[in-house]
């Protein structure tokens, strides 16, 4: 299972209507419905930020300045924002303007009007964030890997960009920026953006961003940071204690781009680095440009776990550059995305490896519909968000389902015509939004211009819950090998005498996949003396282990068990661990307890979505 959160958040909130401004909406009536703004009428086309970071108040304070393009010369600037604390706002030259915020609505935060003046062409909104500002953490120096100095690091997507910057926060709108950032030597400063690779001694750094990116993809950190490179347009930043072994981890990334290209077309964005981040980080990457954000939990030391980089850097084309007009079209960013990721890894690794992890999707994807219920409507590719928290979209459909289906059009009309018809794709689209209708006509246009069966089984696809009743599913002999190792052990062959030697990560994610919980506690201890899953370094391997030993019971795993939740931010594993354990009476309590203690050191993103689990769960 991916992630998947429970469902049913927005909408009950709906009640949650604070002061109310004049004539103000009380829910958004634009074009996207997780977005205060009209860029219909005003579009912001370029951001010009001025922050400095202040670790003691943990705020960032400054301003923005917004470039308009005036659509509708009568209408006023809608910005969204989420609990920023807004000074003053005026023109370009300096003059005040009339502004008011409107009421909040949970998770969409207030909208900001700003009425202009015939001649106003920019817009400079003095603010500062909220200590408790959703997108962004502040860590201790105890919580790195240094210990030396504190670390601050946004996650922006989906809709949390407006909680330290007010912007028109859709994906439909993309803007160029540029930003000074000031912070206390000796941090480095980074952005999704043109980046620096050595620290500077003031403390103030200067960004430029040249092409237009959604809100979305808006990112900074900052902290005690070192650079390599990797290849002439790759390099990773880390702490200087991670830095040479995340060089190693990620050697290939050049090969990657190189694989991207040949079949996408040129990558668009100068240079692609990696930020290797503290372990809170709550999700596994996140592409923004320039400079993907990773959790350090992808660094097991054999490059097993680097199909997330080739994920990230796919990003580059589909959701970057191509990206979903609103989030209920997610899917084309996502399910592209894993199509993308497993080709980039077939390239480097071969059909085998690829197989391999087209099948793990393919198992977690049947947990996760088994999860939803098939015939729910979040398991349709095109979703309904409107009231509701994006992030609910973040389950395996959009993902996998969609990775599935993009693997049925190549297998229909042929790898060399799917892949003109993606590049073709790419090109039409390059810096824009797509709407699934949008991608429906593409495809009718061209690739299923002559074939009406293809076009309505797509439909099917796009449209109807569940997965088409013929999805083949491919078993890598290797997998085959292991799966025989399995049945061997269930009918009674010791652990100790499988043959599981040279098995690679994702063969053993294979074999712990086949576990039905409970599994009895001594067929646990027998698991673990012959394949010390316990003391696993390998973050995946770890998780999934954990996860059978908290719905199992086997208490021999307990300690480890802390450890992993109070060091690990990452959603992926932390959903299912706590959602387990809230299963019972006494998990209940350890869940609560544990939360209790770790829930400082995780994300504002990690601790409202395990609040929310054990809310649910009535701990
Ligand atoms: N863009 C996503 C992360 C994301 C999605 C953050 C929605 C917030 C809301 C990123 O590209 C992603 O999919 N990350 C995965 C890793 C990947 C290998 C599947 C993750 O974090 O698990
Ligand atoms: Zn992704």
């Amino acid at each position: 299972m991916r992630r998947g959160r429970t469902l049913g958040a927005l909408g009950a909130a709906a009640g949650l209507l604070l002061a109310a401004g004049c004539g103000a909406p009380a829910a958004p009536d634009g074009p996207d419905p997780h977005s205060w703004s009209h860029p219909e009428q005003v579009r912001v086309t370029h951001l010009a930020l001025d922050l400095e970071a202040d670790f003691e108040a943990r705020r960032l304070s400054g301003s923005v300045r917004l470039d308009l393009d005036r659509r509708d010369p009568g209408a006023p600037l809608v910005l969204d924002t989420r609990d920023l604390e807004i000074r003053s706002v005026r023109d370009g030259k300096g003059r005040p303007l009339q502004w008011r915020l409107g009421p909040a609505r949970a998770g969409l935060g207030r909208p900001l009007a700003v009425e202009l003046r015939p001649e106003t062409r920019s817009v400079v909104v003095a603010y500062r964030t909220d200590p408790e500002a959703a997108a962004l953490q502040w860590l201790d120096p105890e919580q790195t890997e240094g210990g030396r100095h504190p670390f601050l690091y946004s996650q922006s997507q989906s809709i949390l960009a407006r909680s330290w910057i007010p912007c028109q926060d859709t994906p439909s709108v993309r803007a160029t920026y540029e930003a000074t950032v000031r912070v206390p030597p000796p941090l480095m400063a980074l952005m999704s953006a043109e980046n620096p690779t050595e620290p500077a001694p003031d403390g103030v750094y200067r960004f430029r961003m040249p092409q237009p990116i959604p809100a979305y993809l808006m990112a900074i950190a900052a902290g005690e940071l070192e650079f390599r490179p990797l290849g002439p347009r790759s390099g990773v930043y880390a702490e200087p204690e991670v830095v040479d072994r995340a060089a190693r981890e990620f050697a290939e990334t050049e090969e990657m781009m190189a694989v991207a290209e040949s079949l996408y077309g040129p990558y668009r964005w100068g240079r692609y680095d990696i930020l290797v981040l503290p372990p809170s980080f709550p999700f596994g990457g996140m592409e923004n440009p320039r400079l993907t954000f990773v959790t350090p939990t992808v660094l097991a030391g054999d490059r097993s776990l680097t199909a997330l980089v080739a994920h990230e850097l796919a990003h580059s084309w589909s959701g970057n550059l191509v990206t979903n007009a609103t989030w209920n079209d997610f899917w084309l960013n996502e399910g592209f995305t894993t199509y993308i990721e497993v080709r980039i890894m077939e390239a480097l690794r071969g059909k085998e490896y690829a197989d391999m992890l087209r099948a793990l999707g393919r198992h977690a994807l049947e947990e996760e519909l088994d999860r939803l219920g098939r015939s729910s409507p979040d398991t349709r590719l095109a979703l309904d968000l409107a009231g509701r928290d994006p992030d609910e979209a973040m389950t395996d459909v959009p993902y996998e389902k969609g990775r599935m289906f993009l693997e049925r059009l190549e297998r229909r009309f042929g790898r060399r015509a799917f892949d003109a018809f993606l590049r073709r794709y790419f090109d039409a689209f390059a810096f824009r939004p797509v709407t699934t209708k949008d991608f429906r006509h593409f495809l009718a246009a061209h690739l299923a211009k002559d074939d009406p069966e293809a076009l309505e089984e797509a439909e099917l696809w796009i449209d109807m819950p569940g997965l088409p009743e013929d999805s083949p599913e491919v078993v890598p002999e290797a997998f085959a090998r292991v799966d025989r190792q399995f049945e061997a052990w269930r009918s009674g062959t010791p652990a100790d005498r499988l043959d599981a030697g040279g098995w690679n990560t994702q063969q053993w994610l294979r074999f712990l996949g086949h576990l039905e919980d409970p599994v009895p506690v001594d067929r646990m201890a027998e698991l673990d003396a012959a394949f010390h899953f316990t003391d696993s370094a390998n973050a995946e391997i770890l998780g999934a282990w954990l996860r059978h030993a908290v719905r199992s019971r086997y208490r021999a795993a307990d300690a480890r068990l802390e450890e992993f939740l109070l060091e690990v931010g990452r959603l992926k594993f932390l959903e299912p661990l706590y959602r387990d354990l809230s299963a019972t009476e006494e998990g209940r309590a350890r869940a609560r307890a544990l939360f209790e203690r770790a829930s400082p050191r995780y994300h504002p993103i990690t601790r409202a979505a395990i609040r929310k689990i054990l809310n649910d769960a009535g701990a």
